[in-house]
């Protein structure tokens, strides 16, 4: 059967490690998609950098957003990041156009995901954003499909690798919070703009999605309450251990009597819960299903490997041609959260 072809946009720390999955599981991909996933067209902003990888023999498009319209793809997948910009003008252009298209970028499905998907299931296309939240872990999937059937009371959980590896570096390490965040940034997990992390900003986003898949609303990450780890010093997280506590940054949702209450800030986990034992760059994300019960999911919340291995999942749905509604349910049953009080608890 025919390949699936792609066009990459974004050639960074996800898109690197997208082309170099393909090229080494490329046969149990093909195997288990049915098909070959070949990419045919990449664009970035650079076209002379080296990136560790041959991209001899893809086309190089010079205007990232033409991907859209690149003779002979299927689909579209964005990796450069950021709300608005090329990646939005991307998304519209490729789900006008009747293709599908595949991202990493929380920030625009935070902001624009209601939008998308209305334009991907109007097409009749996918929208498909698994590697947008918590990285490697298949959490979108795992709420989404595994627990449809289930109402949920609470999705929680670590949703950033940066403020999870500087807390648990200057936990374990006694080391400085600005050392750890520029070693963060040399691996690879940091935002372009580290604020986003450090300030719960992009936990936030990942939140709003999160709860929006399980809570079958709109994403509403204008609701979110947002602290971050900015100015938490040495001194406190050494007190929060002696008292038996390690201070992790929580996103946490939960369907109140008045509503959606969504909310980021940093918290005293006791030492003997599950969250309180994920470290360095790890994510968890714990949901509570009424018929299920509670489900706990670990693993690599940022990184190449690991994010990449998320954006090929999704390209194997849309080989396969198993792909729903973006979120949980088609936008038209997607009801608008009203925002409880998030005031302190
Ligand atoms: P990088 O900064 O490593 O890579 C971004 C890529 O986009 C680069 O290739 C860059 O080009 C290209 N780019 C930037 N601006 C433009 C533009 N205006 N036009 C065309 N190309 C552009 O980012 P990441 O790979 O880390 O992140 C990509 C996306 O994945 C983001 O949405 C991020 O939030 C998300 N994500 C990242 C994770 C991670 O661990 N890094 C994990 C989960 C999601 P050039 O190389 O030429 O400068
Ligand atoms: N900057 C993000 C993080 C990347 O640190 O979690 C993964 O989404």
């Amino acid at each position: 059967s025919e390949p699936l072809r792609v066009a990459l946009a974004g050639l960074g720390t996800v898109g690197g490690g997208v082309i170099r999955l393909l090229d080494a599981n490329r046969e149990l991909i093909a195997r288990r998609a049915g098909r070959e996933i070949e990419i045919v067209a990449v664009s970035a902003r650079d076209r002379g950098k080296d990136r560790g990888v041959d991209l001899s023999r893809f086309a190089w498009v010079d205007d990232t957003t033409a991907l859209a319209k690149q003779p002979g793809a299927d689909v579209v997948v964005e990796l450069i990041g950021g709300s608005d910009g090329p990646a939005l003008t991307l998304a519209r252009s490729t789900l006008g156009a009747g293709r599908s298209f595949v991202t990493a970028n929380k920030a625009m499905i935070a902001h624009h995901g209601l939008e998308l998907a209305q334009a991907a299931e109007g097409a009749g296309v996918a929208l498909k954003f698994e590697a947008a939240v918590a990285g490697g872990i298949p959490v979108i999937k795992g709420l989404r499909e595994g627990a449809a059937a289930n109402e949920i009371a609470r999705v929680y959980g670590i949703l950033n690798g940066t403020c999870n590896f500087i807390l648990s570096k200057m936990e374990s390490e006694g080391r400085d919070f600005a050392e750890v965040l520029a070693e963060a940034q040399a691996l690879g997990f940091a935002e372009s703009d580290p604020s986003f992390d450090i300030d719960g900003v992009d936990a936030a986003h990942k939140l709003s999605i999160l709860a929006a898949v399980a809570f079958g609303t709109q994403p509403a990450f204008g609701d979110v309450a947002i602290g971050g780890i900015r100015h938490l010093l040495g001194a406190d997280i050494a007190e929060a251990a002696a008292l038996g506590y390690r201070v992790r940054l929580l996103g946490l949702a939960e369907a109140g009597a008045d509503g959606l209450f969504q909310r980021v800030h940093p918290h005293l986990v006791p030492i003997d819960h599950p969250l309180a034992h994920v470290t360095g760059s790890l994510n968890a994300v714990v949901a509570e299903g009424n018929f299920v019960g509670r489900l706990l999911f670990q693993g690599a919340g940022a990184g190449d490997g690991p994010t990449a291995s998320a954006v090929v999942a999704d390209l194997i749905d849309i080989a396969r041609g198993e792909f729903g509604p973006p979120f949980a349910m088609p936008v038209v049953s997607l009801t608008a959260a009203p925002k409880a009080d998030s005031g302190e608890r």
